[in-house]
């Protein structure tokens, strides 16, 4: 028997996880490390700490899961997308690594678009250049530190300076690349055109593979630290969202997975390029040689029930403690005896602004609807309920793209509740799968090195064995209908609230 290893550089740790030839989990281990807000909506991190953390996750799988090491045939990396890391001549790591959800580069966003041309990013990158993507964070070390800016060798993705500790050399796969508003996402390769206008060079960046493609083998001095054979594969891998997308099958036409992480994230798979004119959901490279994907993004999805948990939840917290329970098990029960809807309150979840499908970095949280019979229960389900029809938003835009949508697989904390299960069936309208393993973006990454390593003859064919469902929700034909009301109202809301978000900013 053979054993992969997908590597998950993420961004409150790096979560590492063992399947067997079949696409079986055999262990998992995760290491954190720090996130740096040196200001209000910036977020760095130290690309050393992504290293230190993998050589001790990788320590904690093999010791965890005792399987022999030179059983181990390939390695898949997958991590944070967006973020920029810039190495220095010698290869030294210039300053600490700017992140996706940092907000630091509103301008830069219109310099780029200025001076490429708004018409042009959308032909070639197919996506807006927004806040969270790197090309921006690039113009704003150009803009900001040009000492550090005249130094700049190499910029890299998160996942792919792992590669570079791991092997020694710079690739980067076709999914990832897709959102530094530098690549050509229909013809799968950098833009020169992007990259010249903006007077950087192509060299800085590496070259681009398909996700299950060899990218080099582990260096013999990593290999010998932990017992590995020679020669262990090291495939290109992918974005978290496009690599957690391979963990879920969502590989073919009609599979949309909807997950409910401190993000929300709705996924669809397409055959072909499509893009929303509007740029209101993202349209990058599949992990799936030769084709693409299209997706919503909302930043506060369970970070929204998280912020109720801690600003509200402190009974709860300490009853769960007592009990040995989850807190969000308590809210959960608690929001059930809340009626469908919440008896008229409606919770918009715009906690850190809005991606999809508002792009407004100056939005805000918002309880409409509050009177005295409002208890905590219906404010615990107006959140569960605000936060699924935020998601809706994706799936209206998505449908509008004629992007079929024939079953939702549920991941990430949102899909342990049953009532949020129940809840997104009816909003979504759709039947809800769940899955045997649900273990995000490392396990995706895992399947496409074995793929690499040809224990799978596709990437398909690695869903078809490894990703299994257990259950499906069907959509409640009362909730349905209570749901399509609420979400008029709710929809109808924000585009009313958009000025006054920007006062109280001022
Ligand atoms: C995708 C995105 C996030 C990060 C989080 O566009 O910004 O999902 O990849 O890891």
């Amino acid at each position: 028997m053979e054993y992969f290893l997908g590597i998950d550089v993420g961004t409150t740790g790096c979560k590492i996880v063992l399947v067997d030839e079949n696409g079986k989990l055999i262990g998992r281990a995760v290491e954190e490390y720090p996130l740096y807000t040196p200001r209000p909506n910036w977020a760095e991190q130290n690309p050393l700490d992504w290293w230190q953390g993998t050589l001790k996750a990788m320590e904690k799988v093999l010791r965890s899961s005792e399987i022999d090491p030179q059983k181990i045939a390939g390695i898949g990396l997958t991590g944070q997308m967006h973020g920029s890391v810039f190495l220095d001549a010698h290869y030294e790591v210039l300053r600490p690594a700017i992140l996706w959800c940092d907000q630091r580069t509103a301008l830069e966003c219109e310099e780029i678009t200025r001076i490429v041309g708004e018409e042009r990013i959308m032909a070639i990158n197919c996506n807006p250049v927004l806040a969270g993507f790197t090309a921006p964070k690039i113009q704003w070390v150009k803009n900001n530190e040009p000492e550090i800016y005249q130094k700049i060798a190499k910029v890299l993705l998160p996942k792919d300076y792992i590669r570079f500790c791991l092997i020694g050399e710079f690739a980067t796969d076709v999914s990832d690349a897709s959102g530094t508003s530098l690549f050509d996402v229909p013809r799968r390769k950098w833009s020169e055109e992007i990259i010249s206008a903006l007077g950087y060079s192509l060299s800085w960046f590496a070259p681009s593979f398909e996700s299950p493609e060899v990218t080099g083998y582990v260096r013999p001095e990593i290999g010998k630290k932990f017992g590995f054979r020679e020669k262990v594969v090291v495939v290109a891998g992918g974005g978290d969202n496009a690599a957690g997308a391979i963990g879920t099958g969502i590989v073919k036409p009609g599979l949309v997975s909807a997950s409910l992480g401190t993000s929300g994230v709705v996924f669809a798979f397409s055959e072909e390029v499509k893009v929303d004119e509007r740029g209101r959901v993202h349209t990058f490279c599949h992990a799936v040689p030769g084709k693409w994907h299209v997706m919503g993004v909302m930043l506060s999805a369970g970070g929204s029930l998280r912020w109720f948990r801690d600003a509200l939840g402190s009974e709860e917290k300490e009853v769960a403690m007592l009990l040995g329970k989850d807190p969000y098990e308590l809210l959960s029960q608690e929001a059930e005896k809340a009626l469908p809807g919440a008896e008229g309150l409606i919770f918009l979840p715009y906690l850190t602004g809005e991606r999809t499908p508002h792009a407004d970095p100056y939005a805000r949280g918002v309880f409409f609807g509050l009177t005295l019979k409002h208890r905590k229960n219906e404010m615990v389900r107006a959140v569960l309920e605000g936060v699924t029809l935020g998601m809706r938003d994706s799936f209206e835009i998505i449908r509008g793209m004629e992007i079929p949508i024939e079953e939702v697989r549920a991941i990430g904390g949102g899909a342990r509740s049953g009532l949020w299960r129940k809840i997104q069936a009816a909003v979504y309208q759709v039947p809800l799968s769940l899955l045997l393993v649900d273990e995000g973006p490392a396990f995706g990454a895992a399947l496409l090195a074995g793929v690499g390593n040809k224990a799978f003859s596709s990437v398909e064919d690695a869903c078809r064995q490894a990703v299994k469902v257990t259950e499906t929700v069907m959509p409640d034909g009362e909730l349905v209908k209570e749901y399509e009301r609420l979400y008029q109202i709710y929809r109808d809301l924000y585009p009313v609230l958009r000025p006054f978000y920007r006062r109280v900013a001022r």
